[in-house]
């Protein structure tokens, strides 16, 4: 490791003057030759238990530790995360830590870095939290992530760089509020974008465990409440509020807007941009940004969030400033001139580092496919887990190029690395570094990452049905 030839050249040049100073060298050596990292335990039971999103009836859910969302992990930069997972539930299940490039043994994906874990058995994940940002935590089996299994993961920086005077987690959630959503849903539409009645056609009839169908969503919670018993988001006139806004929902892509204020754009997955102001925020599965905004408007807000750019906005959190008397909070406007940032308005705020310019060392295009076409969701045609791996050398630079040949949008999500997004049309100093982006219909999008983390990694549509039926392959490094 390099950091210990570091520490070792480090210790040497100062044992002697340790041994002139006269203090007992031994300790001092053993001392800062470990420096111990602050081990921060927590426990998760994975379990049934009968929830209430505050608004609605009463169902059964699977939880962490019989809450959903779970409980937000929260730890400092370095420290080292260690999650006691104890298996209470009827089937097996995992952790993944979504966005964390953690050593792939601990990366939670069932037959690809781990023997899933069985109904009452105990596993023990343990990373160093790093990089700093906004995470989510997950259950990486079957449609447990739709029936509540995830929570928010948050590793605050060593060094606070950024000013705000408050800060909000908001975890966002698609429920069917009876069983979660998942294999049991007793209702289920065909996908967004596609004629219901063409596959109906083709197919004679709606199967309620067809592949292509996906959930009708009764409850759009901001963690774990839904409007109007939301918990609302108190403010002061003057404060800056920083929000962490982690879009766990399964199969729903929100444009998010703050009546009365713009939102500023601070951190993408987790990494920081240049911040970038903007009236809509869309967010799509396994996605987080930090936005934060200044509160200069005194009154009482709606911070709400449609599906896709279309229809009603159904996910709502009050923004209460605080001293002004509670009128009926004031809905956000979705109109035609709003400003909606995309990819491209964004711009990491350090240095490419890392990650090279020139031919990368593999090209691999990813088609991605489903709908009129097929009847499974597919990468190149290939429906997991019957899928050929990609295979990367360490220290390659590794290019995937999306292109999206079917009417729905697929947030794909790579496991153990961060990327950065390529745009040929745009100057080379331009780039983000994400680990899920969403792309569009017909739309083609590349990414280049560096082969840094050795293991295999799982990559995947993050609509959790898209993955489930076959939207996935894996990232395999060769020795
Ligand atoms: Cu958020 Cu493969 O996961
Ligand atoms: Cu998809």
């Amino acid at each position: 490791m390099k950091t210990t030839i570091t520490r070792r050249t480090f210790v040497k040049t100062i044992s002697g003057a340790i041994l002139a100073s006269g203090l007992h060298p031994l300790s001092l050596l053993q001392a800062l030759a470990e420096p111990k990292a602050q081990v921060r335990e927590f426990r998760l039971s994975a379990s049934p238990a009968t929830v209430n999103l505050g608004f609605g009836p009463d169902f059964a859910a699977w939880t962490y530790n019989g809450e959903v969302p779970g409980p937000e992990i929260r730890v400092r930069e370095g420290e080292v995360i260690r999650v006691v997972l104890k298996n209470y539930l009827p089937e097996e299940t995992t952790i993944h830590w979504h966005g964390v490039p953690v050593p792939y043994l601990m990366d939670g994906v069932p037959n690809v870095t781990q023997k899933a874990v069985a109904p009452g058995e105990t596993f023990i994940y343990e990373f160093e939290a790093k990089p700093a940002g906004s995470f989510i935590y997950h259950s990486h089996v079957n449609y447990q992530l739709d029936q509540g299994l995830y929570g928010a993961l948050i590793i605050e920086p060593s060094r606070q760089k950024d000013s705000y005077d408050r800060e909000y987690t908001l975890v966002l959630e698609d429920w069917v509020m009876r069983d979660g959503g998942g294999i049991a849903a007793t209702q289920r539409r065909p996908p967004m974008g596609m004629m219901g009645g063409m596959m109906r056609g083709r197919r004679g009839s709606r199967i309620p465990d067809d592949p292509l169908l996906e959930p009708v969503y009764d409850g759009y919670a901001v963690n774990g409440r839904v409007y109007p018993e939301t918990s609302p988001l108190a403010v002061a006139t003057g404060d800056r509020v920083k929000l962490r806004i982690l879009n766990a929902s399964s199969a729903t892509i929100y444009d998010l807007s703050l009546a009365g204020h713009a939102l500023t754009i601070t951190y993408a997955d987790g990494n920081p941009v240049q911040p970038v102001e903007t009236d809509v925020l869309r967010i799509g599965m396994g996605e987080r940004y930090d936005v934060q905004f200044t509160a200069n408007n005194p009154g009482t807000w709606l911070l709400a969030a449609r599906e896709g750019g279309f229809g009603e906005a159904m996910l709502r959190v009050p923004v209460i400033y605080k001293g002004v008397s509670r009128n009926s909070p004031v809905p956000p406007v979705f109109h035609q001139g709003l400003r909606l940032a995309t990819y491209w308005d964004l711009q990491a705020s350090y240095p490419s580092q890392g990650i090279g310019s020139g031919p990368p060392g593999r090209f691999y295009p990813q088609t991605l496919s489903g709908g009129m076409h097929s009847p499974l969701w597919s990468i190149n045609n290939q429906v997991y887990p019957n899928v050929e791996p990609l295979v990367v050398r360490e220290g390659e630079r590794v290019r995937m190029a999306y292109l999206n040949r079917s009417m729905m949008p697929h947030p794909m999500h790579l496991h153990g690395h961060f990327f950065k997004m390529v745009n040929s049309l745009l100057p080379k100093e331009r780039w983000i570094s994400k680990d899920t982006i969403i792309v569009d219909p017909m739309q083609r999008v590349d990414i280049e990452f560096q082969a840094d983390n050795p293991g295999n990694w799982f990559h995947h549509c993050h609509n959790l049905y898209h993955m489930e039926a076959g939207m996935a392959n894996v990232v395999v490094y060769q020795p």
